[in-house]
């Protein structure tokens, strides 16, 4: 097993060893994995590219690491612990042995339908197990998933589909999500009308069992091609640098972009991060609230738990059915001792009310995780107060869906903790600031861009079938330095904490979104003439989606913004609906026709004592008619 970081001599001091020889700090932690043929070289390098590899030439598959290596000593141990969406239906246990059978069982299924190395599978699944399952099955024979969260509309899936040329799309027939059903084959098969011209077959998996359309053509179900296999399937030697998987994210230009992981690398990196940012121990139960459609759900759910031998928890639902205690509840009857949310479940619940949280026995809970957005103060003290009753530390984990792990974060236990700030680095990964030129800011008490200097293992290797744009996005900015997007401090002891995007990237209830990616879905709407999109404050959300519309020929009455939200939907998912529409004869415009966004932002935060210089717009009448007309937003 990887490192368990002890106390905070020991985190000094591996960090330390870790900067001054990353690959020999590396490399060990690397070896205490399987490999089928060793690494003859930890890392080679370049962020000119950018050109990263880790454990070159090394063999080997992260589901035998997963599963295989646990069965001499765990096998009856629980891998997987499902709590359903309906509190009265049973939750389902996984053992390691099981989810071995099942995984093998899938991947043989897989490889009916002539799924090879390589071929790239899309899921678009609720929270079952088979979505886990699935996930690894692929693994297992070398294809690349990428999975979609079920949450994203017909044309948002077929887009993905298409960038990733998928050979099978798995889904389920329904998605029960607190009180809704989703018919998420519908979605599916809407999909397929619009694109996707390379999927062979659809997977279905049964769920509630309701009934729904089918294509004899294409559409198979996952218990006629996966129950009748045999549990063995042989784990593909996959290279280190072989994809593992694809995960769209948004940027700040353009569609959502495919962030390439691969084996070697990824792997060592969550189940290092895994074990040491949870102090995860033997027999624990950890639960992570995610959902797999997001980075949090692939290496913190998936991975990095099973990678260390964990029982990790799946939770199907919502934290609000069948009521605002639901958390909670699930946290006494399964025994938690870890637990992982995001902030905007934490402000929502804490809007409920301390009642909830104190129906309930939660003393097994020794670490509580945030991640997906700043906390703020208030969010973070009810979580220390309410929750953790003053004596399970918060990690307040800073990543991205790029870095592929957590990177800045307390130690439980290790390192102390500061309100809103997720503090120190991970060993081998070496924050800097820069200022907008990319000088580095020595010293503390400093505000700057957060970059990274130095490669580490599970870094994004490319965007899918686009390396420029990798290179463009994240290398391009400051020479040698991976740029992360978001702006941080750096407190008197320098400690850091993530203040928030610096670039049209918007955070609403911890998802990631491009604000042009909003306006495009809004421009659809054939009477929208143009529109702004920005972010701004929102009591439980973070941020809430301010959107400015221009119009021609319509009224501009509440059944247009109607329209205006359907579109939205109908391109990317609800997600995505604006919180506020105001419509504008004029966006304030620079002399060379770009949108000042700053003056759009401290409109919609309602913030206008002080918006800086407005000489140099092309309209600035155009300001206080904004201003006025917002008023009535
Ligand atoms: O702005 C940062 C914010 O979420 C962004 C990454 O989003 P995504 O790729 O969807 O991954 C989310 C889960 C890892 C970052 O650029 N972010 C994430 N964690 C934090 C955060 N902002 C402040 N504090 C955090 N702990």
């Amino acid at each position: 097993m990887t490192t368990q970081i002890k106390d905070l001599n020991h985190y000094k001091e591996i960090y330390a060893q870790s900067v001054k020889d990353p690959e020999g700090f590396w490399k060990k932690e690397a070896e205490s994995f399987i490999w089928f043929e060793p690494f003859d070289k930890v890392c080679e390098w370049s962020f000119k590219g950018p050109d990263v590899k880790w454990f070159l030439n090394g063999k080997t598959n992260i589901t035998y690491n997963c599963i295989d290596r646990h069965l001499i000593d765990r096998a009856d141990q629980v891998a997987i612990l499902w709590e359903p969406n309906e509190s009265d239906r049973e939750a389902k246990s996984i053992t390691y042995q099981e989810l071995h059978d099942e995984v093998c069982r899938c991947a043989n299924g897989l490889k009916s339908l002539g799924v090879q190395k390589g071929d790239r599978v899309v899921f678009y699944m609720p929270m079952v197990p088979e979505l886990a399952i699935g996930v690894l099955a692929c693994a297992r024979i070398g294809a690349v998933h990428s999975v979609v969260f079920a949450g994203f509309s017909a044309q948002a899936l077929a887009d993905r589909v298409d960038d990733a040329e998928a050979k099978i799309i798995i889904c389920s027939d329904y998605n029960k999500r607190g009180a809704k059903n989703i018919a998420v084959k519908d979605v599916v098969d809407e999909a397929m009308n619009i694109g996707c011209n390379s999927v062979t077959n659809v997977l279905v998996h049964k769920n509630t069992g309701e009934k729904v359309d089918w294509s004899d053509d294409v559409d198979l179900w996952w218990h006629d091609v996966v129950d009748n296999q045999g549990s063995m399937c042989k784990a593909e030697e996959m290279d280190s640098e072989d994809m593992l998987f694809i995960l769209y994210t948004s940027g700040s230009t353009g569609k959502p972009k495919g962030v390439v992981h691969t084996v070697g690398g990824y792997m060592l990196y969550t189940c290092f991060s895994f074990r040491n940012v949870f102090q995860y121990k033997e027999g624990d139960i950890y639960w992570c609230t995610a959902d797999i459609g997001w980075i949090t759900g692939h290496s913190y759910i998936v991975y990095g738990p099973l990678l260390a031998g964990a029982t990790t928890m799946m939770f199907e639902g919502v934290p609000t059915y069948p009521d605002a205690g639901r958390f909670w509840e699930i946290c006494e009857k399964h025994k938690v001792n870890q637990f992982y949310t995001a902030p905007t479940a934490i402000r929502a619940l804490m809007s409920k009310g301390d009642e909830w949280p104190e129906k309930y026995d939660l003393s097994s809970i020794k670490v509580l995780g945030t991640v997906g957005e700043p906390i703020n103060e208030e969010a973070w003290h009810w979580y220390d107060q309410k929750i953790g009753k003053g004596k399970a530390p918060i990690v307040d984990t800073w990543w991205q869906t790029e870095t592929g792990g957590i990177m800045i974060t307390p130690l439980p236990g290790i390192t102390d903790t500061k309100p809103t700030y997720a503090s120190y680095p991970m060993p081998g990964i070496q924050p800097v600031l820069v200022d907008a030129e990319g000088n580095v800011l020595e010293g503390n008490d400093i505000e700057g861009l957060l970059c990274i200097k130095h490669p580490w293992p599970s870094m994004l290797r490319t965007t899918y079938g686009d390396h420029d744009r990798c290179k463009n996005v994240y290398f391009s900015a400051f020479e040698d330095m991976y740029f992360t997007g978001d702006g941080a401090r750096k407190d008197a002891e320098g400690r850091i904490r993530v203040i928030g995007r610096v670039d049209d990237v918007i955070n609403v209830s911890g998802h990631r979104m491009g604000t042009a990616e909003v306006e495009n879905a809004i421009n659809e709407h054939p009477n929208v003439v143009e529109s702004a999109v920005v972010g701004y404050p929102h009591d439980i959300k973070g941020q809430g989606i301010y959107a400015y519309v221009i119009s021609q020929d319509k009224d501009l009455d509440d059944d247009f913004k109607k329209e205006i939200l359907e579109v939205v939907k109908k391109e990317i998912g609800p997600i995505a609906k604006p919180d506020k529409i105001q419509f504008t004869s004029g966006l304030p415009k620079t002399r060379s026709g770009k949108i000042m966004r700053r003056i759009l932002r401290k409109i919609a935060s309602n913030d206008t004592s002080n918006l800086g210089d407005t000489s140099t717009l092309l309209n600035p009448d155009v300001v206080d008619d904004l201003i006025k007309g917002a008023e009535a937003v």
